[in-house]
């Protein structure tokens, strides 16, 4: 019988994302060796409750020479710097979305994970949603015809005080844009990985009702052309007064796909099809998907079998890209070059 190693992880970043990693980790069969947090009482509760060690400073825990895995869940501009450290302390990365707040910095943690030959995992949970997969699958499969072009909506809310009660969202500098890179990146990234390889994308944003707030923009659209010859048409807003359900829609020439909270499939022959996630998470942050449980099962499989996690940075970079895209596009007024 193969035994195979128990992992042990780290979580920098005790906020309001944690739980549900820490949760996760759990389930994943792993031991949570220790958390970090410059704000000492958050290290220090949630230490108590998984049992763990805490420290404030994460370079002092990147010295615990326990650990194996650490998920960085903290402020965006962050993530690049924590991630490269870790990797080069010699542990494998998680990194909460966005990996990066520039290409460049993306591109360094690509290059970091390949010298050290350490994994580097991006969290975008809902690929992992069951409706997603099967979309996916029937897309792939062929079976639906060839893709014509899709939609995709992102209409969410977020007020003032989500934004005035945090010292980093809001920033250019902290959070590095916004609703495009916050909300909206996990759309972006469906979108190209059912559409195919990127080619172009012309696209716009705006603050509007939260202009007095916030320095990021709070509404963006784009027109995002792939190399397929197919275009997807974009739209986000943290304007709506609900969060409303992420809305795509891919018409192809045997079906229609539009996937919601659950997933209708629309034969041109008229027969539809129903399928929903089975374990849709109640409350008000159902927006943030349910699968962040099976990427993180799936992360630590992949540490511990060798093989590769196809989330990877290489992947993770793509949906930055088209955020870079549709703020550059917008300032420039220009088509921007994706292949
Ligand atoms: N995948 C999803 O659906 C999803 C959902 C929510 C948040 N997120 C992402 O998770 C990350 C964290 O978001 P959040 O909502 O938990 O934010 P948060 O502000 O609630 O938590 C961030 C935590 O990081 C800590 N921190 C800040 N600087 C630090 C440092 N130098 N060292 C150690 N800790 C530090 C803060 O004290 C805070 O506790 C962001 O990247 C966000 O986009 C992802």
């Amino acid at each position: 019988m193969i035994v195979l190693k128990k992992l042990n992880a780290a979580v920098i970043g005790c906020g309001a994302i944690s739980e549900r990693h820490l949760e996760a980790i759990v389930k994943a069969g792993a031991e949570i060796a220790c958390v970090a947090d410059i704000d000492e009482r958050k290290a220090k509760k949630t230490a108590e409750k998984y049992k763990c060690r805490f420290y404030c400073d994460y370079h002092e825990m990147l010295k615990d020479s326990q650990v194996d895995v650490v998920h960085i869940l903290t402020p965006h501009y962050l993530h690049a710097k924590m991630a490269i450290d870790s990797m080069k302390s010699g542990v494998h990365v998680l990194t909460e979305k966005p990996m990066a707040t520039s290409i460049e910095d993306a591109e360094k943690m690509i290059d970091v994970s390949r010298e050290t030959g350490r994994m580097l995992g991006v969290c975008f949970q809902n690929r992992y949603n069951p409706t997603s997969l099967k979309a996916k699958e029937i897309i792939e499969s062929g079976k639906a015809g060839q893709i014509l072009g899709a939609k995709a909506w992102v209409t969410w809310h977020r007020d003032e005080t989500y934004y005035t009660q945090s010292d980093w969202r809001g920033s250019w500098e902290k959070e590095g844009g916004g609703v495009l890179i916050n909300q909206a990146i996990h759309t972006l990234d469906l979108i190209q990985w059912f559409m195919g390889d990127l080619a172009r994308l012309k696209g716009s944003y705006y603050t509007s009702l939260l202009e007095n707030t916030i320095e990021v923009e709070d509404t963006a659209d784009a027109v995002i052309q792939f190399k397929n010859g197919t275009t997807a048409l974009f739209f986000a807003s943290n304007c709506y007064p609900v969060n409303s359900p992420v809305s795509i829609e891919i018409v192809l020439s045997k079906a229609v796909i539009r996937l919601e909270s659950v997933l209708t499939v629309t034969w041109n022959d008229g027969k539809t099809e129903h399928y929903s996630d089975e374990d849709l998470v109640s409350g008000d942050k159902f927006y943030w998907g349910v699968s962040h449980k099976r990427l993180i099962a799936d992360f630590y499989n992949k540490i511990l079998s060798g093989e590769k996690f196809e989330l990877d940075g290489n992947e993770g970079i793509k949906a930055l890209k088209m955020v870079k895209a549709i703020h550059r596009s917008s300032e420039t007024n220009a088509w921007i070059d994706l292949g």
